[in-house]
């Protein structure tokens, strides 16, 4: 499996919006399936990427996602990283 790339926008918009706290779930969720940025995920920020009135915005592998929150973030980590049984 190739790494996922994750880009949370970190512009103003996003940023007043809560981008902050998706960062914070993002970074909860990696320790707790004990996943590392720079080995499993390539975990950035970027600045405005010009869908504000629709944020907070996450780039996942060139998808984007629209008005993510800690919630919405964790269930898009889900998916890429199932829970192994
Ligand atoms: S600040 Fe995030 S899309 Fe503009």
């Amino acid at each position: 499996m190739s790494k996922p790339k994750i880009v949370i926008c970190m512009g103003s918009s996003c940023f007043a919006r809560g981008n902050e706290k998706t960062v914070e779930a993002c970074e909860s969720f990696l320790a707790e399936r004990g996943l590392k940025d720079e080995i499993d995920v390539d975990l950035g920020a970027s600045l405005c990427t010009g869908h504000c009135a629709e944020g907070p915005v996450v780039v996942v592998d060139g998808k984007v996602y629209t008005h993510v929150d800690p919630l919405v973030m964790r269930d898009i980590l889900e998916k890429i990283f199932p829970k192994k049984v």
